[in-house]
């Protein structure tokens, strides 16, 4: 009989779906990793003329069309006065397809991927999808992920590392100092890095920095996506951007994997990344009011809870059997184990949810953790 891959048995689903399926039809889900808010109109449009116009109907260019290519060069040059050439970046099916290319393309079996723990759970799971060995390292106290770590876990065997900034599960968000020195420990060890940049524009204090500003080698590489920036998590709309042979390696993997991202999802993310940005700066201004919201909220019920500066999820630290009560009272949120072994006595809650919903789920948590103390 033909037996299942050993690089796929090593994968499980996503701890987070196992409590959304506990929960009641009725309850508060804090648990989603998408923001609340509709894709702007005008990135809708863009889908929807190229579809009427029959744009949308055939395949485009493997590494997606000239125009989006274009826009999204444009786009790091308006960010961070960087020259990206549209030659050198892939569209992809989301973020999550371009992490994929990035490890599949980079990764030999056995060799090491280090990334932060608590860290999203993809960077485990694609790891192992790409027959490597996952080198998860802890944070810091304020739950960002300390050069020096990464750089002391570095061995002959490392391919890459991965710094996720502003962070998933934790809403931290890295200096500008670390990313100098990611992009220094890239250079002088010569290896990738991989810079998960999904929440670049959802940052409360301060700039976005990338270590793609910073390296003097090719050996950083950035994901990037509509998904969050613009609400398009359906839209399955993402890229990588890195030096031409690495795209030329990954495309390889695109080419045959997906053959090119979604024509009418290329159409709408030439649209939203060309178009008026306006509608992500409510959106983070709204993100930032509930983070205020939800910091006071915990911090009153008596929970210690690092201060998240971007995304919009917030990670306190909760008691035995908090993610328990609190799922029981009504009220959905993530373990912080679903995020790594240093999870363990966390708890993830997304923000992304309308404020009188958050505002009962506060009051809710609040009771459970009077319940378990
Ligand atoms: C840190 C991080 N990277 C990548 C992704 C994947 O995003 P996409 O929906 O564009 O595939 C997510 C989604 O939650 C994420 O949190």
């Amino acid at each position: 009989m033909t037996d299942f891959a050993a690089r796929v048995e090593q994968v499980s689903i996503s701890g987070i779906r196992e409590v959304f399926e506990a929960a009641g039809d009725d309850a508060i889900n804090l648990g989603l990793g998408q923001p609340d808010f509709p894709t702007p109109a005008h990135a809708r449009r863009g889908a929807i003329e190229a579809i009427e116009a029959g744009r949308a109907d055939a395949y485009t260019s493997n590494k997606g069309t000239p125009q989006l290519r274009e826009a999204i060069s444009a786009k790091y040059d308006r960010d961070y006065g960087l020259a990206v050439d549209p030659e050198d970046v892939i569209a992809t099916s989301g973020g999550s397809e371009a992490l994929h290319l990035a490890l599949e393309a980079h990764v030999d079996p056995g060799e090491e991927v280090i990334f932060p723990d608590p860290g999203f759970v993809s960077y485990d799971a694609l790891t192992h999808i790409a027959d490597g060995t996952p080198k998860p390292v802890g944070l810091r106290e304020d739950l960002t992920l300390d050069p020096a770590t990464v750089e002391d876990a570095i061995t002959p065997e490392t391919a890459a590392f991965v710094v996720n900034s502003p962070a998933n599960p934790t809403g931290a968000v890295q200096s500008e100092a670390d990313m100098r020195e990611f992009a220094r420990i890239a250079d002088e060890h010569d290896v990738l890095c991989i810079s998960d940049e999904v929440y670049e524009h959802i940052v409360f204090e301060g700039d976005h920095h990338s270590p793609l500003e910073f390296a003097e080698t090719d050996n950083v590489l950035v994901v990037s996506a509509c998904s969050k920036t613009y609400s398009m998590t359906g839209w399955r709309l993402g890229w990588v951007v890195a030096s031409n042979r690495r795209i030329e390696r990954m495309l390889r993997v695109h080419q045959y994997g997906q053959a090119c991202a979604s024509a009418p999802a290329q159409y709408a993310a030439e649209a939203a990344l060309t178009g008026p940005q306006d509608r992500v700066q409510e959106m983070v201004d709204t993100f930032e009011q509930r983070r205020d919201l939800v910091l006071d909220g915990l911090t009153d019920a008596g929970l210690e809870v690092p201060t998240p500066e971007g995304a919009f999820y917030a990670m306190p630290k909760v008691p035995d059997g908090w993610c328990d009560e609190v799922l029981e009272r009504g009220v959905v949120v993530v373990p912080g184990d679903a995020f790594g072994a240093n999870g363990e006595g966390y708890a993830r809650l997304s923000y992304a949810t309308g404020t009188e919903e958050l505002k009962e789920a506060l009051e809710i948590m609040a009771d459970a953790t009077r319940a378990v103390r």
